[in-house]
């Protein structure tokens, strides 16, 4: 073995990056392969602050002296600063975030440098160096969650009457305010934060100590650099720590189901945003004219918000098959966890600071709404819950009902419209009080009760929310 010395470069270049075992340089292709600098050097952060915590171990347990510790400490500062700096120059010759750090340390530090691995091995310092990272990533999107539903609840509570038609089939089924419509989506977004809260948990522990696979033969301090990280508990088994990947797709599949809602309220602004349904108007700064056409505004982020549910649900998929054939323990397969999580967590912070935006600024045309909820019959269930109170079973009732809107159909007209005379014809026990239900703010105020579309209900329901998100106070109500 060559005498370890600070001036002699041992990492060279690749084929010697670990050892002198190797006779042959890899070729540039297999170097572009394999390397992972290109994309994981956002990790970089993370790196530094889990190797400082080793070091703060390895010198705590007498494994490396304070000196060491302290070069260690300067020598990162100082890599942290030209990575601040664009300064720090990234080597694909060293194929990823940890080993082009490292020999950064050892140029700057030496030989104390080169002890920092000690107890230490790649598989669960990347392992580390993504959980935090990701444990960020999570509370910076659960934020994000809560702005949005945050905007949800204000607009509902702006528009806790407003009354527009509730579809089933896409066929008008029966009136809803449009406060209870948005608070719909509040809700979705809540479970959303409740599984990235959850799947932080799992995320919050610590593979250092894991070293290559089966743990090190140093006396290391697992505990001790759980705390210095904030890692909520030390990983139990060392085979499972360096790899396990199993956070990253629980991480991936929360953010699948963000996109779907996201996707979902992105198909419901585009549709309301038509010419045709005139529902909304989102600002103008969320929308592109067309090349051609000079009447155009198109609802283009709620579009590509949808689209590129896609690319995140394909990335949930790509984890799952990534670990499938995985046998125990770290594989270079892991490697491709990042682009994919990287990716992910990028879509999806990107698309819920837009929505946070967009949702404070739609622009609700209430006239619209309500001419469409009183097209298509909306009340007709009002009927026939009328019917059924005096006393007709309810099958009877929607059978009354039926035939009433048929000839509503013929006539062009509205159940509403027909007179006190005609709806008796339909069933003798209908008396004046009747078009207190059919009327569209009778129906949606009679459906007052915990998670109906009443007003009443909504208000209680998003000043709650508001108050779950900023506080008591938060609405100027107590
Ligand atoms: N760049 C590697 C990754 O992302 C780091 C771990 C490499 N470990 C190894 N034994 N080759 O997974």
């Amino acid at each position: 073995m060559p005498k370890s010395d600070s001036t002699h470069n041992q990492f060279a270049n690749k084929a010697q990056a670990w050892s002198a075992r190797f006779s042959e340089p890899v070729s540039d292709l297999v170097k572009r392969y394999t390397a992972s600098v290109g994309f994981d050097q956002r990790l970089a952060a993370a790196d530094i602050r889990g190797s400082l915590a080793h070091a703060d171990m390895l010198a705590a347990c007498g494994i490396i002296s304070q000196a060491d510790h302290a070069a260690i400490e300067r020598g990162m500062a100082q890599i942290q600063q030209e990575i601040a700096d664009g300064r720090f120059v990234w080597s694909l010759d060293l194929e990823d975030v940890h080993l082009n750090i490292e020999k950064r340390l050892v140029e700057l530090i030496g030989d104390a440098g080169k002890r920092l691995h000690t107890g230490r091995s790649r598989n669960d310092q990347v392992a580390t160096d993504i959980r935090l990272w990701l444990r960020d990533e999570i509370d910076v999107q659960i934020d994000l969650l809560q702005q949005l539903q945050g905007r949800l609840a204000r607009l509902a509570l702006q528009h806790a009457d407003t009354i527009l038609p509730g579809f089933t089939h896409l066929q008008v089924a029966q009136p809803v305010t449009f406060g209870h419509h948005l608070l719909a989506y509040a809700e979705m977004f809540g479970r959303d934060t409740e599984r990235l809260a959850d799947c932080r948990k799992r995320t919050n522990r610590l593979p250092l100590g894991a070293a290559a696979l089966a743990g090190t033969t140093f006396p290391i301090d697992r505990e001790r650099v759980a705390r210095t990280l904030g890692f909520d508990e030390v990983c139990r088994n060392s085979l499972d720590a360096v790899s396990d990947r199993d956070f990253a797709i629980e991480f991936c599949a929360a953010a699948a189901l963000i996109m779907t809602h996201v996707s979902r309220l992105s198909e419901e602004l585009v549709l309301w945003m038509s010419p045709r349904v005139g529902f909304i108007t989102l600002a103008d700064r969320f929308c592109t004219g067309s090349s051609i056409m000079p009447q155009k505004k198109n609802p283009d982020v709620p579009e590509l918000a949808r689209g590129k549910a896609g690319r995140v649900h394909g990335h949930l998929m790509a984890l799952l098959v990534l670990m499938k054939g995985q046998p125990l323990a770290y594989n270079k397969d892991n490697q491709e966890d990042k682009e994919g999580l990287f990716d992910t967590a990028d879509t999806v912070r990107d698309t819920l600071t837009l929505f946070v935006d967009m949702m404070g600024g739609v622009t609700v045309h209430t006239a619209a709404m309500r001419e469409a909820a009183l097209q298509g019959y909306a009340t007709a269930t009002d009927l026939a819950d009328y019917l059924v109170k005096r006393g007709l079973p309810f099958r009877d009732a929607h059978e009354t009902v039926a035939l009433a809107v048929r000839h509503c159909e013929a006539a062009r007209c509205d159940l509403a419209d027909l007179s006190l005379a005609q709806l008796q014809g339909f069933h003798p026990s209908i008396e004046a009080d009747v078009f207190e239900v059919l009327t569209l703010e009778g129906s949606v105020a009679a459906r007052n009760h915990l998670g109906g579309t009443a007003p009443q209900q909504v208000r209680h329901q998003a000043q709650a929310l508001l108050e779950r998100l900023e506080g008591p106070g938060a609405t100027g109500h107590s």
